[in-house]
């Protein structure tokens, strides 16, 4: 267990806002974890994984658990899936780009999403139709207040669009009705295990999925081959954060009722939205955001990016300069204007999809 003092936290978070922790500890072994809570009986601590969905506002006070606890490997077979298992502090597209070159395929569509093996069940990461859960077998996390592991499979983990019993605090969750616990700041994920079916089948029908497939003329495709067109949109459209620092999606596309939608479209025929099982539809928050005259636009260093205004960014990533940075603060007031010119315009409370810290 490696502790450091006064830790810069700007090569941590995608965005690249600079702040300090006053006390970081790397956590690479589950014995590290168990060292940590048996040595510390005040728990206040945030537990970072690649840094991709999180703002900071100012230095963090409560010791960051860095957690880099590595490895994968096949761990079983059944007759209808490969179980692969990976350590919370492997990259997230490493690990998708591994799984195919086994011969793994399932995980294709959620190529290139930044973060952690951690932080993936965390926020149900998704993508082109798949998500985490349709994917997940089970993980494995220690309880930070006994230090006792414990295993969880699917419908343990709450799974939500971007959500999960990891985003909720107890009493909070319980009293939605929808779980029965929320495990935020209580559990520290250490393995993830997820199920690739042997029967596979593409997953396509997004728009720029199926561009890709007319433009190739591949009828067909293989798990590589959707994998390499999900790398090129994503590399066309979201910007890297190692050249321009950003978290992803700033904002959850929002879920409204098909009457509340209805009045939408007769004021605004163009909006972008999706009609969901239940009856609800969600809207496009990037069309949102794009249609109150956004994209492009900046408070201070923060800006909202050119070619997809669900994306904020940090102007300044790269300067040499420090004052050339978007401070957390700018970040903030950036996302609360947009919040504010979307709920006016169109009566819509846009959600932030990142921890805000
Ligand atoms: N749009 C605009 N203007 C914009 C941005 C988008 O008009 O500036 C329109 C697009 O033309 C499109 C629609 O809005 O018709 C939806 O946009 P897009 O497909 O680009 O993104 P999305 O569906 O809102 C979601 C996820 C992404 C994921 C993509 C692909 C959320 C919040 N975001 O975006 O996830 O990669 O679908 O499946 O659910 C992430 O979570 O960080 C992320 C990138």
């Amino acid at each position: 267990m490696l502790v450091e003092k006064n830790v810069p936290l700007q090569p941590f978070n995608t965005f690249g806002i600079a702040a300090k922790a006053h006390s970081l500890v790397r956590l690479r072994s589950q014995v590290d974890v168990r060292t940590w809570v048996e040595q510390t009986p005040q728990k206040d601590h945030l537990v970072l994984g690649g840094g991709s969905n999180i703002v900071l506002t100012g230095d963090v006070k409560p010791v960051v658990l860095k957690v880099e606890i590595m490895g994968r490997a096949l761990v079983r077979e059944t007759p209808r899936a490969w179980i692969v298992e990976a350590g919370a502090g492997e990259n997230w597209h490493d690990f998708v780009t591994w799984t195919l070159e086994q011969g793994y395929p399932g995980l294709e569509n959620m190529a290139l999403i930044p973060g952690t093996m951690g932080a993936a069940p965390v926020q149900n990461i998704g993508a082109y139709g798949v998500e985490l859960q349709d994917r997940f077998d089970s993980l494995d996390a220690v309880d930070l207040d006994t230090g006792l592991e414990f295993t969880l499979d699917a419908a343990q983990c709450g799974f939500g669009y971007r959500d999960s019993v990891f985003k909720h605090a107890a009493p909070e969750v319980a009293a939605s009705g929808s779980q029965g616990y929320g495990l935020a700041g209580r559990a520290l994920i250490v393995r993830v295990r997820l199920a690739l079916p042997k029967a596979w089948k593409p997953v396509l029908g997004y728009a720029d999925l199926e561009r890709k497939r007319a433009e190739s003329g591949v009828t067909e495709p293989t798990a590589q081959q959707i994998y390499d067109w999900v790398c090129d949109v994503r590399r066309a459209k979201l910007p890297d954060p190692k050249l321009i620092g950003n978290v992803g999606s700033f904002f959850k596309n929002p879920t409204v009722s098909r009457e509340q939608c209805e009045d939408i479209i007769a004021r605004d025929p163009k909006i972008v939205h999706y009609k969901m099982d239940d009856g609800s539809v969600k809207l496009a928050a990037g069309w949102l955001i794009d249609a109150c005259g956004w994209k492009g636009k900046s408070i201070g260093n923060a800006g909202v990016y050119e070619r997809q205004a669900l994306v904020l960014v940090n102007r300044g990533t790269g300067s040499a300069n420090p004052a050339d940075c978007a401070t957390g603060g700018e970040v903030m007031t950036l996302a609360k204007a947009i919040q504010t010119s979307v709920y006016e315009r169109f009566g819509i409370r846009l959600e932030p999809e990142p921890v805000v810290v």
